[in-house]
Order: structure tokens, then C-alpha cells, then sequence
């Protein structure tokens, strides 16, 4: 059996960079965009093609020197410290900040400069920034932190433009470091607490993400790609 997946004509020709390209919903996101037409440009620390780690400012400067121009530039850089609060460490919660929070503002920073008035940035919140629970208030503040961040700069780059998607729990492989049990654990878990009773699948995400690049009128907003899972 064949699944046709939607493409986004608007992306045809378009240049598009996808920070966190390597693995996970970034790597599907650079295989649905170049199906689309686009030309697709994948950085991830390591890797054969681009460097960027987004904690790190310089390798952002150097790779928007020497790339030129995007018309659309996507992060979906994260770093976790899922912890109880009396185990909160200083340099870890740094660390989730930088990939999350000052990441995104230093690739505007680099990027924006560069690009073309129908650009724009994708950046990656997610659900727990809306669902406080206990062990993960580094998630939680910093993918709202993003939802906020991305209201500020679509101000301020217009008219470029500026969104985030915000998933909720996500068949992306990320979970696949987890045993089994547990992976299923979550998976039944998440699928009970949405509305659409399943957990959420990379095409879902990707689908989101081909209309988000392509949306002229959408800009400074947060989409919830949670199978409502916000509203239990
Ligand atoms: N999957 C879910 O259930 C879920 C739920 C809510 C929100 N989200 C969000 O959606 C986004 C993508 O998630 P995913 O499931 O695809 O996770 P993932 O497989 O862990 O992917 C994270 C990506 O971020 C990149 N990355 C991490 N730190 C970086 C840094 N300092 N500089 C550059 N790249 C860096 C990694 O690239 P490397 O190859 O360089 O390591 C990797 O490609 C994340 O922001 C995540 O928080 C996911």
C-alpha cells in the first residue's frame, strides 16, 4: 500500500535550511520539503554535511556567511533535563535554554540579515510548555519561552515571518532510546490523554510544518500539533 503525502508547491525552488535535519522530525521535515521541490540544506553538530550546533555562536556565523541566503530556516534543536526541582542542575537547565531559547534568537540573529521578504523561521515548542507536570520544568518553561520568543521577533523581523510548532507527544524515533515497556507506557499514556486518541506521527508534524513555510499570512504564532491533547 502507497500513502500520498501532501507537498506544498509553495516551496518549490525555495532554499530552505533545517537545523536538527540529521534525525528525528527534522530529518522527515528535509525529506517532505525537497519532495515539494525545495532545496534543502540539513546542519546538525555532526554529520557529513553542515555544521551548526546552536550553542555554539560561531558555527552559526560562519555557516550563514558561507551558505548565503535562505528563504526558510528551521530549528528543531532541543536539549532535556527532565528532573525534580532539588535536582536541578545549573549547566543542564543552561543548556536547554541555549538550544531552545537563545539558539533560535542567534540563528535570527545570523539568518535574518540574509533573507528574502517572503522568509521565514520554523522554530520547535512543545506540549509540555502548556501541561505543568512534575520533573519537567525546564521543557515546560522553555518551550513557552519559545512561544513567546516567537511573537517578539516576528515584531521585529517583519516581514519575515515567524512560528513554532508545538507537538505533543510524537512517534519521531526520539523515543526510541526508551525500553520497550516504557515506550509503550508512553505512547498508550499520550494516546489516552488527546482528543484524537492516538499518538502523534512525523506526518502529522510535517504536514503542519509544508503549510506552515508556505502560510504568507501566518506569522508570530504557536500551532498545536498535540492531537488536542492541551484540552484533557
Ligand atoms: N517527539 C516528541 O514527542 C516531541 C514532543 C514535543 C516537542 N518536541 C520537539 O520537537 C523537536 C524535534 O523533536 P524530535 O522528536 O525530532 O527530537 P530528536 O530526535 O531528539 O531531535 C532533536 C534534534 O535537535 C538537534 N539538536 C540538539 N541539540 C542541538 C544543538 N545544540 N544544535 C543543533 N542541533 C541540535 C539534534 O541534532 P543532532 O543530530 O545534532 O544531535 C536532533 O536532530 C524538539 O525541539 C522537541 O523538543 C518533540
Amino acid at each position: 500500500m502507497y500513502t500520498v503525502l501532501a507537498m506544498n508547491e509553495n516551496l518549490a525552488g525555495k532554499r530552505i535550511l533545517i537545523v536538527g535535519g540529521a534525525r528525528g522530525i527534522g530529518a522527515d521535515l528535509a525529506r517532505r520539503t525537497g519532495q515539494s521541490g525545495a532545496d534543502v540544506v540539513v546542519a546538525a553538530r555532526s554529520g557529513p554535511e553542515v555544521r551548526i550546533d546552536v550553542t555554539d555562536e560561531t558555527t552559526i556565523a560562519r555557516a550563514a556567511a558561507s551558505l548565503g541566503g535562505f528563504d526558510h530556516v528551521v530549528s528543531t534543536a532541543s536539549a532535556h533535563h527532565d528532573v525534580p526541582v532539588p535536582d536541578l542542575e545549573h549547566d543542564k537547565i543552561q543548556a536547554a535554554f541555549a538550544a531552545k531559547v537563545v539558539g533560535p534568537l542567534l540563528l535570527a540573529k545570523h539568518f535574518a540579515p540574509r533573507m528574502p521578504a517572503g522568509g521565514s523561521f520554523l522554530f520547535f515548542s512543545g506540549i509540555v510548555g502548556w501541561k505543568p507536570k512534575p520533573g519537567t520544568v525546564v521543557k515546560g518553561t522553555a518551550n513557552a519561552a519559545l512561544a513567546a520568543l516567537v511573537t517578539h521577533l516576528a515584531v521585529e523581523l517583519a516581514p519575515l515571518r515567524v512560528n513554532a510548532i508545538a507537538p505533543g507527544i510524537t512517534d519521531s524515533g526520539a523515543w526510541d532510546r526508551l525500553p520497550d515497556d516504557r515506550r509503550r507506557a508512553l505512547y498508550d499514556g499520550a494516546a489516552a490523554a488527546s482528543l484524537a486518541g492516538r499518538v502523534g506521527a512525523l506526518e502529522d508534524v510535517a504536514d503542519t510544518a509544508l503549510w506552515l513555510l508556505g502560510a504568507g499570512g501566518v506569522t508570530g504564532e504557536t500551532v498545536h500539533v498535540d492531537g488536542g491533547a492541551r484540552h484533557r
